[in-house]
């Protein structure tokens, strides 16, 4: 049976209705009208955030100035931000700290897991990896601190061919493919790292905020993610760092600064790492976008991660579905996992024109993205979408296609 306009509306009328209605209530509306599918890019935007962001640039700057750093949360932005998303990261209360960029992230998680298993010094990792994942491997692969071992996917037999040697430090992965939305199996796959002796290494930029992240359950070592697509942390809003508590107090971080002495303002001459995961801190935080994403932090410490998952698996069921019935016919198939439990937080489709049928979508007012070289990811969030949204861009999606409106010349320009 087709789904129609009218099954839409009733599951948007089921018994979670109220509570979504709620949660929707504490984000900014967009454009109306317009259906935002780019919660993989970046998040929608808490009602609260530039209030934040206002008084930490009002009260703060302007008249506090220098006395803010003892009169504002400032210095304890990262690790207060930390705890509100330690909940639906499946993480300890402490376990987690916001600050620095995914990438520098990565970078230092990896020289980390280095150090902890030296002398090992071979990283495995994807070949189709997001990019700059990579290239931080890379680089320390070309400064001569590891060797780079990469696998085409990361499946069972292929990590068992790049753990047999017995030299790989960390396995480094991404739980969501950030092209396909392959969700990989984070327990199953954390085990046969360190079954080989290896750690395991997750970015979790594409499931965060989407899907229930369960880091302690799964035994994972490192974690790592972006703050500004699911968590609605801002736009550049700093990344999240996890570390086992086993790893907390293991080693010396990778990147020591003052922030991340066990005394700060002590300014001793030499450096002490400060306990757990104090130690991952660096130098001052970015007062301004822990500020913005100060507001989404206060949603997360409310949010029960099965409820957020259970919402986001009822709407990229129903996208799942809208696409195939409706547009199947019409050269687009769905490339991401048709299990919720094998798929990330956006739903994929594979199209050969997919950047030009993208901006189409967008000058159509169904904000999507596009990957090269045929990915098209439409980013639900389940706190904000709903499945009459769903159904509104299925509609704008079949009609494009039917009308042929990626082979317009507007939309053959390239796009972020
Ligand atoms: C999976 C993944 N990892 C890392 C990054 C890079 O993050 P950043 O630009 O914050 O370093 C991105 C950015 O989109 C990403 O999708």
């Amino acid at each position: 049976m087709p789904l129609t306009a009218a099954d839409c509306a009733r599951l948007d009328a089921g018994p979670d209705a109220p509570a979504f209605a709620a949660l929707r209530e504490r984000f900014a509306p967009g454009t109306p009208g317009t259906v935002y599918l780019d919660a993989n890019s970046i998040g929608p935007m808490p009602l609260a955030a530039p209030a934040r962001v206002q008084a930490a640039l009002d009260a703060g700057w302007r008249v506090a100035r220098r006395r803010s750093w003892n009169e504002f949360d400032w210095l304890d932005q990262p690790r207060a931000l930390g705890q509100a998303l330690a909940g639906v990261l499946g993480a300890g209360p402490d376990d987690v700290r916001v600050g620095e960029s995914t990438t520098v992230n990565q970078y230092r998680l990896l020289r980390l897991a280095l150090t902890l298993k030296a002398p090992r010094r071979v990283i495995v990792a994807e070949r189709d990896v997001f990019s700059s994942n990579r290239y931080a491997a890379q680089g320390i692969a070309h400064a001569g601190l590891a060797e780079l071992r990469l696998v085409p996917q990361a499946d069972a037999a292929a990590l068992a061919q790049a753990l047999a040697p017995g030299d790989v430090a960390v396995v480094a992965l991404s739980h969501v493919d950030y092209r396909h939305s392959l969700r990989l199996d984070m327990a199953a796959l954390t085990a046969q790292a360190q079954a080989a002796g290896a750690l395991a290494l997750w970015d979790l930029s594409h499931s965060a905020g989407a899907v229930a992240v369960d880091l302690r359950g799964s035994a994972a070592d490192l974690a790592l993610g972006c703050g500004y697509k699911y968590l609605c942390g801002g736009p550049g809003a700093p990344s999240f760092v996890y570390a086992h508590p086993r790893w907390q107090d293991a080693a010396w971080p990778a990147i020591c600064g003052w922030m991340g002495h066990a005394d700060t303002f002590a300014f001793e001459h030499d450096y002490r790492p400060a306990a757990g995961m104090d130690g991952f801190l660096v130098g001052t935080p970015a007062v301004l976008a822990n500020a913005a994403f100060s507001a989404a932090a206060d949603l997360w410490r409310g949010i029960d991660p099965a409820l957020l998952d259970a919402r986001h698996r009822s709407l990229t069921d129903t996208l799942d579905t809208l696409v195939a019935q409706q547009c199947g016919a019409l050269g687009v198939e769905v490339s991401s996992p048709r299990e919720h439990a094998r798929r990330g937080g956006h739903v994929a489709l594979r199209f050969a024109h997919a950047g030009a049928l993208a901006q189409a979508l967008v000058a159509h007012g169904v904000v999507v993205s596009a990957r090269k070289p045929d990915a098209l990811r439409l980013g639900v969030h389940p706190l904000t979408t709903t499945h009459a949204e769903l159904w509104q861009a299925v509609q704008v999606l079949r009609s494009l296609l039917e009308a042929g409106a990626w082979r317009d010349p507007r939309y053959q320009g390239s796009s972020v």
